[in-house]
């Protein structure tokens, strides 16, 4: 399945876990479209691990989902999921049981894309436990990826080994849309930003059709639910948070409770210019650049579409601090004539046209400046 740019949506397993049931899915599915989600772009309800029996049916050999969380069955959750206009989406696992011990979906594949294709699943998040290590990983990816071609309709295919195996090298000859290249993300600042940091040489190889994901995002959880670990986040860690995601083009998938979501989250998740951002067309690579002040800074510069540019000061210290970048570092040079101007993409601040660098005084600990820029005439 051909996905233009990073994909984007809601996952239960952030906050729920194995706490999952078909009035959350049906409440969740009411609140992505109440809270302006789906306007903004969050079309795939995914129910994450745990959403089946322990077993599979001894007669049929199918998956079955658990009696008493879906009591309707799946197809009656996927109708209501695409009655308000979402995408439903489902989890399995290329091992013999997934990660939290249901049965994986290893010597299934094909009956299990039917199974998927029937419930009415429009995306498949397909994990890595329990996998057999004398099977090379590419091999189950490239078998789940036929079998969903093949099943009977069209299913977005999110790959989730973690970054094993060298994913980076095969996953986009599997058919897949996305995949995820690092370990699970905590609900902290520490976590979501090494996850981050870990993959920006990497996101070369991210480009339309399939899409480096570097997790769920835990963005207004504030401690609460399945992945909290550490000290519990800021908003302004969750701004940074969701802007690098933004930045670097990663998948957006939303983590937190979006059926109790503080306004400013859902203001901070909806953010048109930041989403606008992650899903320029051109799906190009956001680089980083270094200066004497790295040490407590990272700062990204993006070619977007329409002769424009992204640029983000993160500043990931406990302290507020200056950043800068040099124009030298985007390209400019003293002979070009032409000089880098920028916009707040949050405050709208509008700054004059910089020759030679562009600073910024005031980015708070653990916050960011995002910036929308173009070249002028100098
Ligand atoms: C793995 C995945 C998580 C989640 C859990 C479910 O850890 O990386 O994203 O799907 O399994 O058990």
């Amino acid at each position: 399945m051909f996905v233009p740019t990073p994909p984007m949506g809601y996952n239960t397993w952030n906050t729920f876990g194995e706490e999952i049931s078909d009035s959350l899915i049906r409440e969740t599915a009411d609140a992505m479209v109440d809270n302006g989600l789906l306007d903004a772009g969050y079309k795939y309800l995914v129910i994450d691990d745990c959403w089946s029996e322990r077993s599979r049916d001894p007669a049929t050999d199918r998956l079955v989902p658990d009696h008493v969380k879906f009591p309707y069955g799946m197809k009656s959750v996927a109708d209501y999921v695409h009655s308000k206009g979402l995408k439903f989406g489902m989890y399995s696992c290329d091992g013999v049981r997934t990660c939290a011990d249901y049965p994986g979906s290893f010597g299934h594949e094909f009956l299990d894309a039917r199974t998927f294709a029937e419930f009415g699943v429009d995306f498949l998040k397909y994990d890595n436990c329990y996998k057999p290590e004398s099977v090379p990983g590419y091999m189950l990816y490239r078998k789940m990826g036929i079998a969903l071609e093949n099943c009977g309709r069209e299913i977005l295919f999110s790959a989730c080994n973690w970054g094993c195996d060298d994913v980076h090298r095969w996953i986009r000859s599997t058919g897949a849309s996305m995949y995820r290249s690092t370990g699970d993300i905590n609900d902290n600042f520490k976590s979501m930003t090494e996850i981050a940091l870990s993959q920006i040489d990497n996101y070369c190889y991210s480009a339309p059709g399939c899409f480096n994901d570097i997790d769920m995002m835990v963005a207004g959880m504030f401690g609460s639910g399945n992945v909290a670990r550490g000290e519990v986040c800021t908003l302004t860690d969750y701004e940074t948070h969701f802007a690098l995601w933004c930045l670097l083009g990663a998948p957006l998938m939303i983590g937190c409770d979006v059926r109790s979501m503080k306004p400013e989250i859902r203001d901070l998740l909806t953010n048109r210019e930041l989403i606008a951002i992650n899903q320029d067309i051109e799906v190009r690579p956001a680089y980083r650049i270094d200066n004497v002040w790295s040490d407590k800074s990272l700062v990204l510069f993006r070619h977007l579409s329409g002769g424009e540019y992204a640029l983000g000061m993160f500043n990931l210290t406990d302290g507020p601090h200056g950043m800068y970048v040099t124009t030298n570092d985007v390209g400019l040079d003293s002979h070009s004539g032409l000089a880098l101007q920028c916009r707040d993409v949050i405050s709208g601040e509008e700054f004059r046209p910089e020759k030679d660098y562009f600073r910024v005084n005031d980015v708070p600990a653990h916050g960011c400046r995002i910036f929308r820029c173009r070249f002028v005439k100098a």
